[in-house]
Formats: C-alpha cells, structure tokens, sequence
C-alpha cells in the first residue's frame, strides 16, 4: 500500500470543484444507468464520495440497502447528512480502505464504483473485484463510471493532458500516487463479468459502463 491517503481537504470543495471544471457531465455519467436499478435490492457503493449518487439511488428505489465504504470520514460525514431520516436507516457506513475490505456480507445485487478505480493502481483493483466478487449474487450489476482514454489524436492528447492534471491536483491535495488509469475491462473480465451497456461523453473522455455477471 502506498502512503496515507487523506481525502477529507477534498470533500467539501469537491462538488464545486467538479462543476467548475465539467459542469454537469459527470453528474450525467452517474445518473445514467439509475433507471436500470430499480429492481436492485443490495448494493455495495464503493468511494462514493459526498453520496450525490446514494442519495439519489436510494430515492428512487426506496427497498433498496446500500453498505457504503469510504476511507475518508469528511466524504462520508457529507453522504450522511445528504440523505434523509428514511434514507440513513437503510445504509451501513463503512470508513475503510478499500484495497483491505472484504465485506461481512453477500448477496450484493448492485456494486457502485463512480470515479474511484482511477485512485487504484492496477494490482489492487484487480485484488478488490476479486475479493468482492464472490460476495455478490448471480446476476450481480456492476455499474462503473470512469475517465478514459479517448480515441481519436486531438481527442486523446486533450484526454490524456486533462487526466495528468487531474491526478496531479489529486496527488498534491490527497497524497494519491496512482498516476494512470488502471485497466477496469481487464479486472472485470477476469472475475467473468461482461460488459452490457457503455454510454460515452466529452467526445470519449467520460465513460459509464454497466457490467454484468
Ligand atoms: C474521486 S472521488 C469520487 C467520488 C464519487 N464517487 C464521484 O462520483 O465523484 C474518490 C472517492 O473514493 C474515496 N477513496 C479513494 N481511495 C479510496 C480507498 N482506497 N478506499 C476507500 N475509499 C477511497 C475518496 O475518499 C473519495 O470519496
């Protein structure tokens, strides 16, 4: 494991920060898929940040519980006070690295991974599907909203540049070393998930994908 990751600096000015930055396409990447999980009955939510796409899961499907695992006590202070009295009643919050966690639970039908793979490196990605995928139920969903690399030359070079800024800023405000994007298709794959759906935005450079057991 690398050095101490600390999120918390982020947590507040992260949803103005996204905004200034993308408007609201990354809001469109996680949202998109959320019609297709109404039927979803345990989700597993991994780095979800300030809980904006909880919040809304859990609106929309109000059976649905949710375990919700963060390392960062700021980000998941703001989840919680997101939702309502209603809403918190059916989520368990979990402040934990991820590279560690197993879950105490099985049966996930739904696991949520929205803009976190990029903070893995590649080995610990593929280490946490693996740990994660015989907690989940057959026909378990895995939604993953991700940057990526964009085809296309004047598309790439602009991508690839506004990724390395990210991960610059990320790297001086959290202590994240992870420097590329890792391989999600590779670690999925390889636990026998197949990719479903895949919608694109920004020309390629944002991605969200639906995966399926
Ligand atoms: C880039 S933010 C993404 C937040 C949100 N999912 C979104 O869609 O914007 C990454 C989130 O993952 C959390 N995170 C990063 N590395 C983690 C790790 N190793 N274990 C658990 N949470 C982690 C951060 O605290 C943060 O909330």
């Amino acid at each position: 494991m690398s050095r101490q990751l600390n999120f918390d600096r982020l947590a507040r000015p992260y949803r103005w920060l996204e905004y200034s930055t993308f408007g609201r396409s990354l809001e469109r990447c996680r949202f998109h898929f959320l019609p297709s999980f109404t039927s979803a009955r345990r989700a597993l939510v991994l780095g979800d940040g300030d809980g904006r796409f909880l919040a809304r899961l859990l609106h929309s499907n109000p059976q649905i519980e949710a375990d919700v695992v963060d390392i960062s006590p700021a980000m998941l202070r703001l989840l919680r006070e997101r939702l309502t009295p209603e809403a918190r009643r059916r989520i368990t919050l979990h402040e934990a690295d991820a590279r560690g966690f197993t879950p105490a639970k099985s049966g996930y039908d739904l696991v949520v991974t929205h803009f976190f793979f990029d903070c893995l490196f590649q080995p610990d990605l593929e280490a946490l599907v693996d740990r994660i995928t015989p907690r989940l139920a057959a026909n378990a969903s895995w939604v993953v909203s991700e940057f990526a690399r964009s085809s296309g030359e004047t598309a790439s070079v602009a991508g690839r540049a506004v990724i390395s800024s990210l991960y610059a800023a990320f790297g001086l405000l959290t202590g994240l070393e992870v420097r590329s994007l890792p391989d999600q298709q590779t670690a999925l794959e390889g636990c026998g998930f197949q990719l479903c759906s895949e919608k694109q935005w920004l020309r390629g450079l944002l991605i969200s994908q639906l995966w399926q057991r």
